[in-house]
């Protein structure tokens, strides 16, 4: 029988255990689907004390002496929570074990030493590919997400080769850029700090080295990946993405459908179906009186979830928001991030109390009352590589209305499970809003939109398997 493809899943954040955004989502998932598929894929993840604290039964399987800069690396094997997916922690206190967040400290200051912290995250994960692994288990496929892990492709380059190398692009807009007195110190041979090699615009880049050594590049949406060959949405790589197109695939990510499922969500009030949507109405009066919003069944609800950061569009929604608000309408949002944007929603929920509600905060189970609670899902993303919410919006009933953009442009059909507008302006929003206000009025048109959109299926499966083919490509 054939050995099954074996795949390293190198990551720097995975639900259950760390999670800033839909990175954490995906690697929480996808590795479970894959292996669901035959496929050994095991995780990497830095030694934070949420993952230390977090994984089944850690043991050290090896360790690291000669990793120029860091002292003796400890490298741990243990058991995701739930998935009993097998993953590798990188053990490594002075780097991970800090009270902040993966990327910053408690005061959202990004940490000084990052490049250091993720080189060593992507040096790991080339040595465990290499030819070198102290381990057992040789990974065929080294598959790194964002610029956290997009040094492991030139690292196992210049280490002699190994697995082959896939990197996928969550986000373009994050490239992990450093100065160039860095590229020695962190072992890059000076010769790779060039067009051809690390070098983007005078600086190190991670992810530039990812995207340049990587053999295959992916990233989570067909729309995405055409789009970053353009200028507009490139981030400076689009030379780069389009040289390498040929090597170059957008899998649509899916999503956790045990952790979003309205019938059975433990963080709901009450439960619903595509058959049985009763309950929703239900989510939507306790989510009224949870969040101070006025008890109106009659109040068309739009719900927020999001990083509160300029991609997202949201400026766009404050633009809107007087108009929206002036119709009778409410708001829900719950989101961190820019102090800017932090600061006009709540003082959007101070001037509207019993309409707009804003939680500043990062709370999951919020997010899934949110979700169940509203009647919209507010998504006019600039650009969104895949985005997640607008699928969960839409397997709870919530009509996202969403910018053509990326992943929202593929997952949410205009009319039919949500509103779709084009132009990247907030009267283009506001057009999409009203369309979406009039089928509010028209019960029998929502009811039709709501089982449209709780129909779909966005689970792991689809994508897995796209992943797992191109797995076997990569080993032929
Ligand atoms: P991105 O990764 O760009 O932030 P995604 O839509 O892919 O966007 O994923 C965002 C994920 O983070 C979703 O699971 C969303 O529910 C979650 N999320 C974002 N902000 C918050 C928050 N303040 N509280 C709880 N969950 C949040
Ligand atoms: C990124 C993107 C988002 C995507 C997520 C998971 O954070 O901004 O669109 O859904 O990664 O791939």
């Amino acid at each position: 029988m054939k050995r099954p493809i074996s795949v390293l899943f190198a990551t720097s954040e995975a639900r259950p255990l760390i999670k800033t955004g839909g990175l954490a989502d995906v690697s929480g998932a996808l590795p479970g689907a894959l292996r669901s598929l035959g496929v050994d894929c095991r995780l990497l993840l830095p030694g934070y004390h949420n993952v230390i604290d977090g994984v089944i039964n850690p043991r050290e399987v090896a360790h690291f002496e000669h990793i120029p800069g860091y002292g003796i690396v400890r490298l741990l094997e243990a058991t995701m929570p739930g998935s009993g997916t097998p993953v590798y922690v990188v053990d490594y206190p002075w780097h991970y074990l800090r009270p902040g967040g993966p990327y910053q400290d408690t005061h959202g200051k990004d940490y000084p030493d990052s490049a250091w912290r993720f080189a060593l995250l992507s040096r790991v994960a080339a040595l465990l590919s290499g030819p070198t692994s102290p381990l057992d288990w040789h990974p065929d496929i080294m598959h790194c997400h964002d610029w956290q892990t997009a040094l492991a492709p030139a690292y196992l380059r210049f280490g002699g080769g190994g697995a082959a190398s896939l990197v996928t692009i969550h986000n373009l807009a994050y490239q992990g850029i450093f100065p160039p007195d860095m590229v020695e110190p962190l072992g890059l041979p000076a010769a790779s700090f060039g067009i051809e090699g690390v070098e983007y615009y005078g600086n190190l880049s991670f992810l530039k080295a990812g995207l340049f050594y990587a053999d295959w590049i992916t990233t989570v949406s067909p729309s995405y990946a055409l789009e970053i060959q353009q200028p507009l949405n490139g981030m400076g790589m689009q030379g780069l993405l389009t040289d390498r197109q040929a090597h170059l695939t957008g899998i649509l990510n899916g999503i956790d459908t045990t952790d979003w499922d309205p019938a059975s969500d433990p963080h709901l009030p009450h439960k619903f179906s595509q058959r049985g949507p009763a309950g929703k109405k239900r989510c939507k009066q306790v989510l009224q009186a949870d969040l101070n919003l006025d008890p109106k069944a009659e109040a068309p609800l739009f719900g927020i979830i999001s990083r509160l950061t300029h991609q997202k569009g949201l400026d766009w929604i404050l633009q809107i928001a007087e108009n929206l608000l002036a119709q009778g309408s409410q708001i829900a949002l719950l989101g961190t991030g820019d102090a800017l944007l932090e600061n006009a929603f709540r003082g959007l929920a101070a001037s509207h109390p019993g309409s707009v509600s804003a939680t500043i905060g990062y709370d999951e189970g919020l997010s899934h009352r949110i979700e169940a609670g509203v009647d919209f899902f507010l998504m006019p993303s600039r650009f969104e590589p895949c985005g997640l919410n607008q699928m969960y919006s839409q397997r709870y009933g919530s009509l996202p209305i969403v910018h053509a953009t990326g992943g929202l442009k593929d997952t949410v059909e205009d009319g039919v499970t949500g509103f779709v507008f084009h132009e990247a302006a907030p009267h283009a929003l506001w057009h999409a809003v009203q369309r979406a206000l009039d089928t509010f009025a028209d019960k029998t048109a929502m009811r039709r939109m709501i089982s449209a959109a709780m129909g779909k299926d966005y689970s792991w499966e689809k994508s897995a398997s796209a992943y797992a083919g191109l797995y076997d490509s990569l080993v032929l």
